[in-house]
């Protein structure tokens, strides 16, 4: 099985999570529940000054959606604004998720293909419990399929 293609990306105010993530998928340590490899590309920002979240969510939607990459990951405060200007390129379905339970659904009904998380929202512990969730979880398909279609 090829490896999964992953871009993350952070305002300043999801910076430090960003971090985390990366350091995290790369340390193998995920490995036990997701099963196959992953590629994570880091598209920044690369520091805590100040920037524009729809710059870094408009930039990874466009790597999304052209195929070019299988699934982001997105940080700021909150991850709203993330997902509101991710969800402005045609062909995303980028999913804001403070527990698991929605992380698994996200993926499982409406086929997410990015995930959105905040950091001044969500412990450091239940982040990346988020993230493994959202990663390991596939599409089921089938009724879903229909339902996603219709949001074209
Ligand atoms: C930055 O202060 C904050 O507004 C941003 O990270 C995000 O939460 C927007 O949705």
């Amino acid at each position: 099985m090829t490896d999964l293609k992953v871009a993350i990306g952070a305002d300043h105010a999801g910076f430090r999570y960003k971090e985390k993530i990366k350091e995290y998928l790369q340390s193998g340590e995920q490995a036990r529940l997701i099963p196959f490899g992953l590629n994570i590309t880091d598209f920044g920002t690369y520091n805590e000054e100040s920037c524009d979240y729809p710059v870094v969510a408009y930039d990874i939607a466009r790597k999304i959606a052209s195929g070019e990459f299988d699934r982001g990951i997105l940080v700021c405060g909150t991850g709203q604004g993330m997902a509101m200007a991710a969800n402005r390129v045609e062909g995303i379905r980028a999913a804001v998720c403070t527990d698991t339970f929605s992380a698994g659904a996200s993926r499982t009904h409406n086929n997410a293909n990015i995930l959105c998380l905040g950091q001044r929202v969500t412990g450091e512990g239940l982040m990346l419990d988020i993230v493994n969730i959202w990663l390991a979880s596939e599409f089921l398909g089938g009724r879903h399929q229909k339902r996603v279609d219709m949001i074209k």
